[in-house]
């Protein structure tokens, strides 16, 4: 390959590069433009994506029981990826300029059936004493779920600050 005599810029080290789809083991959080990516499979990994979202929203200037609801709305998403999936991944990353905070919580397990049930109260018999994704949806202020048979689920939610 030819050069063009230019010193070589400084350059940061190679990225490894992975085989698309590949899950991070455990502990090993990558740090994004602005966030974080935090392999999901026990609950310790739902901890250590607590801490890292408190610190974020710290960061950001969130109040202190938004904070709160910032985690216990990880907390959920990340219970139903251990239990309902087995494993996945939590991502983290501020929005508009720091206005908000975003959760992307997704993972390749079996994907909800109905959706749309699974989003009302009461609907779920086997219901545990967490929040469910109703309460998730009801604690953030944006929303989302796109989920496939037998190819995954992601839920998206969006936590703005106060104006
Ligand atoms: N990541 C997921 N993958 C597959 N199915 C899911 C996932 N998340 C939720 N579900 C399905 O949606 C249903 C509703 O989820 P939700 O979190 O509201 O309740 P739960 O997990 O069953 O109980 P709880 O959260 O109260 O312990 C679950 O019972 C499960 O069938
Ligand atoms: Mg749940």
């Amino acid at each position: 390959m030819r050069t063009n005599g230019q010193a070589r810029p400084a350059q940061s080290p190679p990225r490894r590069t992975r085989p698309a789809g590949h899950i991070r083991p455990a502990q090993t959080i990558a740090a994004q433009e602005d966030g974080f990516r935090i392999p999901i499979r026990t609950s310790d990994d739902i901890l250590e994506a607590r801490r890292r979202a408190r610190e974020l929203a710290a960061k950001l200037e969130f109040p202190s029981i938004d904070r709160t609801l910032i985690a216990s709305a990880i907390s959920e998403l990340g219970r139903n990826i251990v239990h309902h999936a087995n494993q996945g991944e939590i991502h983290l990353q501020s929005d508009e300029g720091a206005r908000g905070m975003v959760i992307i919580a997704t993972d390749r397990g079996p994907g909800i059936r109905d959706v749309r049930s699974a989003l009302q109260d009461g609907s779920n018999p086997e219901h545990g004493l967490g929040l469910g994704l109703p309460g998730v949806r009801r604690i953030m202020d944006e929303f989302e779920v796109v989920s496939r048979p037998r190819q995954g689920t992601t839920v998206t939610v969006k936590k703005w600050k106060p104006q």
